[in-house]
């Protein structure tokens, strides 16, 4: 989804004083071989939040190789039962490969049909662009998945703190109306007992 680079690579300077669509590139003579390697991928991230998941991303900003490439990649872990909570990526479709253990994942279509499958080891899902999907642990064990997305930034919009942790908040009327609930469902639950990390 992302635009189609000029040159073979722009190692992304993250630290540039100038602000552009994605990130200026480094210098040529300064781009070394690990400019285009990452190992933040390889650890398991910690699941211990009120979701039981974690999501470790490797796009443009954490590996600035990828920067004007159009793609980047996410590690998820799960504790067992673990969710990977209701949420969009406003610029990339995501197709995921499961590393380890059973993942119920799905999608809900502009009208409103969810497709869903159990998942094992080695098979895959693909999340068309701008959807609202998910990712539930329903194995045993714990779970891992490798998402790969067709953006160096795909970007997340976690539909639960997006609604109910903004700064500011989204007034009350809003949020009772929307989702048919009373204001003490706005809060004194939800917000009160979702800390996201
Ligand atoms: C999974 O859906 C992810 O966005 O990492
Ligand atoms: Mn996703």
């Amino acid at each position: 989804a992302d635009p189609d680079p000029l040159q073979d690579f722009c190692v992304a300077d993250l630290n540039a004083s100038i602000s552009v669509n994605g990130f200026p590139c480094k210098p040529l003579p300064k781009v070394k071989s690990d400019d285009f390697f990452f190992n933040g991928l390889s650890k398991e991230g910690n699941t211990t939040n009120v979701f039981g998941t974690n999501v470790t991303s490797a796009d443009a900003r954490a590996f600035p190789g990828l920067n004007t490439l159009g793609l980047s990649i996410n590690r998820v872990d799960f504790a067992p039962g673990g969710l990977n909570p209701p949420h969009i990526h406003p610029r990339a479709s995501e197709t995921s490969v499961v590393i380890e253990g059973k993942l119920l994942a799905g999608f809900v279509t502009t009208g409103n049909v969810l497709h869903s499958k159990v998942l094992k080891a080695g098979e895959m899902f693909v999340i068309p662009r701008g959807l609202v999907h998910f990712q539930l642990n329903v194995g045993k064990g714990k779970a891992l998945f490798l998402a790969a997305f067709n953006s160096q930034n795909p970007g997340i919009v976690l539909l639960p703190p997006t609604l109910f942790l903004s700064t500011p908040s989204i007034p009350n009327d809003v949020l009772t109306k929307a989702f048919q609930i009373d204001e003490k469902g706005v809060t004194n639950g939800f917000p009160l007992r979702l800390k996201v990390e």
